[in-house]
């Protein structure tokens, strides 16, 4: 098992990145046993949102975390950063990762995604010479293989087939992550997960859109047929996954992670509103009334589904949290977390951040 001491936490103010944070300190329900020091590296884009860890940031002033305002684009910053806190590990969750954003303007994905990653792969391999207790651990997507038919699944070896800027984004980031370990030797480990889903994610994504959407009364837009898959997984499960890859994964090798729950858009949106009905006291049938078809997503891939046979029989990693479960406990902090969404959506946010973090 690897010691894992100093870790470089790129992205750790984004969705799952903010969930990894809380899980490593001990801040959730499952502990991971960690006691080194986390660097959190995240520029605070749109997606970032620092206040989600404020009583993280109180809590752990001793030492064990630090927060920094930057770019992984920028090699310098990371150098300074590698050297100042003796860094042997990073996880790299910082991307752009929304499809339709991507769609809209692919430059961002490009530069993060892409030249992000090979900053900070390139960083660590001029760092790194000299030792031999260190880890890239590169966090990405399923979205590489492309789609699948009605049957089939994506396992380690299927081919790499993206279809949107943001896919193609990620599968070159983990093409340049692979070509680090074979020609420098940089010990690397990917991971290739399917949908997460959970607290604190940004509400433009599936179901904290739908959850918020009903809240509000907006309409539920549900584009195409509503009948594309993805199969869910629950984002401590996630991050559960990616710990157990960095403690015990073999180097050069790459893991899928995912639910093995696959819903259809549709299927799933009925079961939420159940829920969100439910919890919000609300009529079912008035919630039904606002889902509303919308124009289909470009290049919309049909199916996604995961064998993650490989990380079960080889890390012994398995899903904890059932769907319902996931979606209930998902529901419930929306509900009991408005002010969130709320400085999120008025702006407020970012005028906090401007006036606290000075950004290098
Ligand atoms: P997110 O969009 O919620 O968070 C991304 C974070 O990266 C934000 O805090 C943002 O400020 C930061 N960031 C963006 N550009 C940056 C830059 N140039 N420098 C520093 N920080 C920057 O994303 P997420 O959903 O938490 O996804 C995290 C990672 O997991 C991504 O790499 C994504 O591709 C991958 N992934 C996500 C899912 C999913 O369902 N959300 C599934 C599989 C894989
Ligand atoms: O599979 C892993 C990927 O999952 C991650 O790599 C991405 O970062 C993450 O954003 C997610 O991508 P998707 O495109 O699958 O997620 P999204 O929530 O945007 O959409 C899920 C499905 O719901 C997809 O088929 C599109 C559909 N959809 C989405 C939105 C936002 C709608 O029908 N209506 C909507 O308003």
């Amino acid at each position: 098992m690897r010691k894992l001491n100093n870790i470089l936490i790129t992205g750790g103010a984004g969705f799952i990145g903010v969930n990894f944070i809380r899980y490593l300190l001990g801040e959730s329900k499952q502990k991971s046993g960690f006691n080194g020091r986390i660097i959190n590296l995240d520029a605070l884009t749109y997606a970032g949102n620092i206040a989600s860890l404020n009583e993280v940031e109180k809590k752990y002033t001793n030492g064990n975390y630090f927060f920094i305002h930057g770019d992984i684009c920028v090699r310098s910053l990371i150098e300074e950063i590698f050297d100042k806190y003796d860094i042997d590990t990073i996880v790299h969750f910082a991307a752009e990762s929304h499809v339709d954003r991507s769609i809209l303007g692919p430059e961002a994905f490009i530069k993060t995604n892409f030249n992000g990653t090979f900053t900070l792969l390139d960083v660590a391999r001029s760092r790194w010479k000299e030792r031999d207790d260190t880890l890239f651990h590169h966090v990405s997507t399923d979205e590489v293989y492309g789609s699948l038919g009605e049957t089939g699944y994506f396992t380690e070896n299927t081919p790499y087939d993206p279809r949107s800027p943001y896919s193609a984004s990620k599968a070159a980031s983990d093409h340049l992550v692979m070509s680090y370990y074979h020609t420098f030797n940089l010990p690397i480990t990917l991971s290739n997960c399917s949908n997460n889903y959970g607290p604190y994610q940004f509400p433009e994504k599936l179901i904290p859109l739908m959850i918020n959407n009903m809240l509000e009364g907006k309409p539920l837009p549900v584009y195409g047929d509503g009948k594309n898959i993805r199969d869910w997984l629950y984002v401590e499960d996630h991050n559960i996954a990616v710990w157990e890859i960095m403690q015990k994964g073999r180097a050069g090798e790459k893991y899928n992670i995912g639910g093995e729950n696959e819903w259809e858009n549709i299927k799933l949106l009925d079961k939420l509103i159940d829920i969100v009905a439910e919890k919000s006291k609300t009529a079912p049938d008035k919630i039904r009334a606002t889902i509303t078809y919308v124009k289909d997503r470009a290049g919309h891939d049909r199916r996604y589904a995961i064998d993650c046979t490989k990380i079960k029989n080889e890390l012994k990693w398995k899903q904890t949290v059932d769907f319902e479960t996931g979606l209930k406990k998902t529901v419930d902090w929306y509900l009991s977390n408005s002010n969130w969404i709320n400085q999120i959506k008025s702006g407020e946010y970012q005028k906090w951040i401007d006036k606290n973090y000075i950004k290098r």
